[in-house]
């Protein structure tokens, strides 16, 4: 499978890592695609301009600052058409913690996904805690879901379907909850929140 990963950043740089390991193609998509900084991804050919990894790309993670969608969107609604778009990013200075509404209504024919934005990322980069799996509570189309179960998986992570788009305030319900407990809590980043649940045998 070949994923647009747009921002190299702590998110996209984490999540490429694993889904290259797990056998997808993978280009990073980034404004300066010759910068220095990115020569670890210069050397395997996977960094490359924002088009020319939107343009072959089956699925897009949006990884980039939460402020920064709409103008990035404005730019590149065209090449994400038809495509699974997976929106990673935090607004963190007001208004909704998502873009989804905005994609919807700027995007054609695209399958919208919540995921992959109520943790931090190092829970991505290892998602055992305790000896305990990380669970990912996400939403988003139906259709999405085998693929997105997929990517969530080959990270390591457990996989809960909170619906469909309209569910996405409570996705962003546990985003805020999990900022409450580190950011005013005092507790560590390595932080998740886990599903129990007693399933008759
Ligand atoms: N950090 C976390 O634990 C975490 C967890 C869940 C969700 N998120 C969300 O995920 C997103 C990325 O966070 P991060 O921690 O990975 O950030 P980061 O490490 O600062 O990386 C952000 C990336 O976005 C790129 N970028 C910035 N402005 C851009 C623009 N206008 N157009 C295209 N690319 C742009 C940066 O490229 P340059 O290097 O060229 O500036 C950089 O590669 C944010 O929305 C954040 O809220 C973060």
């Amino acid at each position: 499978m070949k994923i647009a990963v747009i921002g190299a950043g702590n998110i996209g740089h984490t999540l490429g890592q694993k889904w290259s390991k797990a056998g997808c193609t993978i280009y990073y998509g980034v404004r300066d695609p010759e910068h220095g900084k990115f020569a670890h991804l210069q050397e395997s050919g996977q960094v490359c301009t924002i088009l020319d990894a939107l343009t072959p790309a089956r699925v897009v993670l949006l990884a980039i600052p939460g402020d920064a969608v709409t103008g990035f969107v404005e730019e590149y609604s065209e090449s994400m058409n038809g495509k699974l778009i997976i929106d990673a990013t935090n607004n963190i200075h007001g208004g909704p913690m998502n873009n989804l509404e905005m994609l919807f209504e700027k995007t054609a024919n695209t399958q919208l996904v919540r995921a992959f934005s109520t943790l931090g990322w190092e829970n991505f980069e290892n998602p055992v805690v305790n000896g305990q799996q990380v669970d990912l509570f996400y939403c988003g189309h139906s259709g999405a879901r085998p693929i997105t179960e997929k990517l969530i998986t080959d990270v390591g992570l457990r996989p809960v379907y909170l619906g469909p788009l309209e569910k996405v305030d409570l996705v962003d319900g546990l985003t805020k909850v999990w900022f409450a407990l580190v950011f005013e809590q005092g507790h560590t980043r390595r932080l998740m929140l886990k599903m129990v649940e007693e399933v008759a045998s």
